[in-house]
């Protein structure tokens, strides 16, 4: 796959089959990932790949937090999106997409419950790669750096056949994370990425994002 292609097809991943990732091959496209720049070649990034028994049990942790309704804290503070903003809109349209797929509708509390849980349990994938960064870096500046390799990590595991869903979702109680895959407290949690091979016949991956097209969002300036 060339890398305009790669770049072109990458999409967001939400079932994986169960075939395991051999570990080779998630070195190989850590390896290759870590060519990403950073400022100051700084390469603030840290990788935990946790897979089989450990996976499972972040996942029931992180699903026990949510369903006692226990406060989000990610080591990054999310916010909402602002209400009638561009971005908000996007955010929607990407929401009725998925769900329109996954035939949930509104009014149906419990589909909508089992979608939410997806996230939390790095929508079923036999490995997630969680990112983060030690806790002495000024932040936010490292995000960038970290956001550079996260793609890069997307689209070398394209090579490999394998599907990826970055996801805030299971990032979003940090102390599952310190706790099973043994991060210490001196790393902030940036990001987790869900990796596998792609369910093509579960609907939501079916799903291709809009996108605003770079002409609208664009000026040029000094060209005739
Ligand atoms: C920083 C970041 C966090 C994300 N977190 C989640 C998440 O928690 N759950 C989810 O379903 N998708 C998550 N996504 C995927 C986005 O929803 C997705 O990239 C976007 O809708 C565009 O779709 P595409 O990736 O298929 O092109 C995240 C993406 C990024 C970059």
């Amino acid at each position: 796959m060339n890398i305009i292609e790669a770049i072109s097809t990458r999409k967001s991943i939400r079932d994986f089959t169960a075939d395991p990732v051999p570990q080779h091959i998630l070195k190989k496209i850590l390896e290759i990932a870590s060519r990403a720049p950073s400022a100051e070649n700084s390469q603030p990034w840290e990788f935990t790949v946790v897979s089989g028994i450990i996976l499972d049990t972040i996942r029931k942790a992180n699903i026990e937090k949510l369903k006692s309704k226990a406060v989000p804290h990610p080591d990054l503070p999310v916010k909402s999106l602002p209400r009638g903003s561009v971005y908000r809109r996007r955010q929607i349209e990407i929401a009725k997409q998925l769900f329109g797929l996954m035939d949930i509708s509104r009014e149906d509390l419990e589909k909508r419950d089992r979608w939410m849980e997806l996230g939390f349990r790095y929508f079923n994938a036999p490995a997630a790669i969680v990112i983060s960064m030690d806790r002495s870096f000024h932040y936010p500046r490292p995000i960038f750096d970290i956001g550079s390799i996260t793609q890069s990590i997307c689209l070398a595991a394209l090579h490999y056949g394998l599907g990826t869903c970055i996801a805030n979702q299971g990032i979003t109680y940090p102390e599952v994370l310190h706790e099973f895959a043994k991060i210490p407290e001196s790393k902030r949690i940036v990001i987790s990425i869900a990796i596998g091979y792609p369910n093509w016949d579960f609907p939501a991956n079916k799903v291709v994002s809009n996108r605003e097209p770079a002409e609208n969002i664009t000026n040029w300036i000094g060209f005739e």
